[in-house]
Parts: structure tokens; C-alpha cells; sequence
């Protein structure tokens, strides 16, 4: 359960941070599952099995080694594999894959962690849906109006791994002022490369994340900062028994208020001795859902390819399969048939479209409003 306090230092910070211990048995769950897909990743990664999947476009598909996301002067160096939540084929969602509900990764090698990725996703998808619904009774949102468009939205689940750091001399870059948040330290480590040039290295450079939520599951040391805007300060996100949600930037653009929080992994004392892991789950809306006055998907891929991810091309065909005036509809329509059908969403989702929407006599669907709500209690599937 996200609780008051929560949601209040959520609205003040963008992030908070939930205990896996206690009684709730789900929240335990999801401490072994994360742990159980970490130690998967690290398995194929160790047999170098990860680089065979062969399945890299663009590093939202499959497996992009030695991955240098950072955009500014500092550089990174991270291998990752992402995981979707994927959708039946005949779900009336399926259209939408690749691009936003991705492709199986069908290898054997990987069904085990595809089965992990799957229970841990649905685990994490009741625990986003219930955080944005507490978000809206604290804001006095009506039922379903920031969870709505979440439910059947994209999820990713993406492992990364962080080689040992080459040897170098301690740096602490300053926090890019295009933030306001000078004063703040990046730590990372000045190494040489090729023809003697001088590399800035960090294990995660500053940045907001793309899209809705995100969840920082796990990671193996204590070097995730995030900038707390209201304290001006830097808050460290030590590792331990309870994760991390934090909002992303077009949570931020829809819901005015909610700070995405600019956040780093600084290159502690032993990061040239050793590896790092971390795991995350990204939500994003359904890629049909409205946003400002574009889809939800057309403004994750203009994003995209600001940062450099995917081409113009990728963009327009985006644009172009999400024009259809009123998808997001007959979308939701659809979906509650499917789910009519199938008695819930399918697996990696706790709850589908129909805990917000519902089909009115005309065959429309409409929004569940709180009077409508049947039950305080989250019922999934
Ligand atoms: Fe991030």
C-alpha cells in the first residue's frame, strides 16, 4: 500500500521508497523475484549468452552491450537487456508490437528469466496502479484519471550490468546547471583511452527518465543519488530490503507538480574493482492515450529521438500508426471485450482496462468514476 506519507514526499521529492519487508507477501515476493532475475542475468551474462540474443534495435529491444547513454560530456559504460511485457497475439493490443509491447526473446536460454520477468511484472504492475490511484485521491483526481491510461501500458523490465571501471583518478563533475542544481557533485573517475585522450567515466550520468514511472528494484551497491529540488540537496538511494519509485518526465508534463527528480549512479571506491548490477521496471501509458495533442507513444518517440535512440522514420511510422481519430477507444472497447472474454488481462498485468473503464449500453466504453469503484480493496486480474 503506498500511504499518505508517501504520496506526499512523492509530490514533493518525485520519489519514494517502499519496504519489502513486513506481511504483506506480495512485497516479499517481489524481493526473491528480484533477486532470482538478477542472478539469471548475471548467469547468461557469465556464460555470454546475452550477446547472442541478437535482437538489438536501437537499445529498447533485447541486448545492447557496452551501451553509452549519456548525452553530455561524461561517458558510460553498461551493458543492458530489456524485457517487455508483452501481449497475446490476438489481444487487441498486439498491433501495437513491436514498438511498444515488444517481441518474446525465443530462446530457450531465456525462458526461465522471461517467466521470472513475467510474475515480477505483475507484482510491480498492482504496486503502480495502486501508487497513481493514491496520487489521485490525494490530488482529488477522479478514480482512474492517472491509472486509466496506465493500465496495459508499456512495461519494461531492464537488467544492467556495469563492468569494472579501469583505473583512474577520482573526479566529481559538477551537476549540469541546465538542472539548477549547482552545487551539487557527480563522482566518477578520469581515465585514459585512446592517443592518450582523457575520458570522464560515471556509472550513470544525470538524467530524468522517459515516460510515466519507474521503479529502482535492485542494485548492488549504494551509488544511486537522486536531486531533491524542494531541499536542494542530494539524497543517496542505498541499497536494501524496499525499491525505489520515482516519477519520469511525462508524468511531470501531464500532472503539473509531480517533479520527475534528476538522478545519477556515481562511480563509488570500488567501482574499478567491481561489477555493478541494478534492475528497473519502466510504466508507461498506453501508447493511444492521449497526451497534450499528440498520443502518448508519437511523444515517447520524439523523445527517443531527441536522444539519439531511434531515426526520424521511426518516429513517423509511430505518428502514422497512432492517427486513427478515437483509437484509444476503440482500444479500451476492445480490451474490455478481451478481458470480458478472458476473465482478466493477460499475464505481467495484475489489472487490465476494465478496473477503469467500463462498456456502456451503446457498446462505448466510459471511466470508471470513484462512486462507480466497487471495493477499496485492489482486486487484480
Ligand atoms: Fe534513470
Amino acid at each position: 500500500m503506498t500511504t499518505a506519507d508517501d504520496v506526499e514526499t512523492l509530490l514533493r521529492r518525485g520519489w519514494y521508497r517502499l519496504p519489502l519487508t513486513g506481511a504483506d507477501p506480495a512485497r516479499r515476493r517481489i524481493g526473491e523475484l528480484r533477486e532470482a532475475c538478477a542472478a539469471e542475468f548475471v548467469r547468461l551474462h557469465d556464460l555470454r549468452l546475452l550477446g547472442a540474443a541478437a535482437m538489438t534495435t536501437s537499445g529498447q529491444f533485447g541486448f545492447t552491450a557496452d551501451g553509452d547513454e549519456s548525452t553530455g560530456p561524461l561517458r558510460e559504460l553498461r551493458s543492458h537487456l530489456v524485457l517487455h511485457q508483452s501481449v497475446p497475439p490476438e489481444h487487441p493490443l498486439h498491433g501495437l508490437t513491436p514498438a511498444f509491447y515488444g517481441l518474446p526473446i525465443a530462446r530457450p536460454e531465456f525462458e526461465h528469466l522471461a517467466i521470472l520477468a513475467t510474475d515480477l511484472g505483475e507484482l510491480l504492475d498492482r504496486l503502480t496502479l495502486e501508487a497513481f490511484e493514491a496520487v489521485e485521491m490525494a490530488l482529488a483526481m477522479p478514480f482512474g484519471r492517472l491509472a486509466g491510461p496506465l493500465a496495459m501500458g508499456e512495461r519494461l523490465l531492464r537488467l544492467q550490468w556495469y563492468p569494472p571501471m579501469p583505473p583512474g583518478q577520482p573526479r566529481t563533475h559538477p551537476l549540469d546547471t541546465a538542472y539548477g542544481a549547482s552545487g551539487a557533485g557527480i563522482v566518477g573517475l578520469r581515465v585514459v583511452g585512446d592517443g592518450s585522450r582523457a575520458i570522464d567515466l560515471v556509472r550513470a550520468s544525470p538524467h530524468r527518465d522517459i515516460g510515466h514511472w519507474t521503479w529502482q528494484l535492485l542494485a548492488t551497491d549504494s551509488a544511486l543519488r537522486f536531486w531533491d529540488e524542494s531541499a536542494r540537496a542530494v539524497r543517496p538511494a542505498p541499497a536494501g530490503p524496499w525499491i525505489y519509485g520515482n516519477a519520469c518526465e511525462f508524468l511531470e508534463f501531464d500532472v503539473p507538480g509531480v517533479p520527475a527528480p534528476v538522478h545519477w549512479v556515481d562511480a563509488d571506491a570500488e567501482a574499478t574493482a567491481r561489477p555493478r548490477l541494478s534492475v528497473s521496471c519502466f510504466a508507461h501509458v498506453r501508447p493511444t492515450a492521449p497526451s497534450g495533442d499528440i498520443t502518448a507513444g508519437h511523444r515517447l518517440y520524439r523523445r527517443l529521438r531527441d536522444l539519439g535512440y531511434v531515426g526520424a522514420g521511426e518516429v513517423d511510422d509511430v505518428a502514422a500508426r497512432l492517427s486513427t481519430p478515437g483509437m484509444d477507444d476503440a482500444l479500451v472497447a476492445a480490451c474490455l471485450a478481451w478481458e470480458k472474454e478472458h476473465a482478466g488481462p493477460p499475464p505481467g498485468f495484475a489489472a487490465g482496462v476494465s478496473r477503469y473503464y467500463i462498456t456502456e449500453p451503446s457498446g462505448t466504453a466510459s471511466r470508471v468514476t470513484l462512486r462507480q469503484r466497487t471495493g477499496g480493496d485492489f482486486r487484480p486480474r
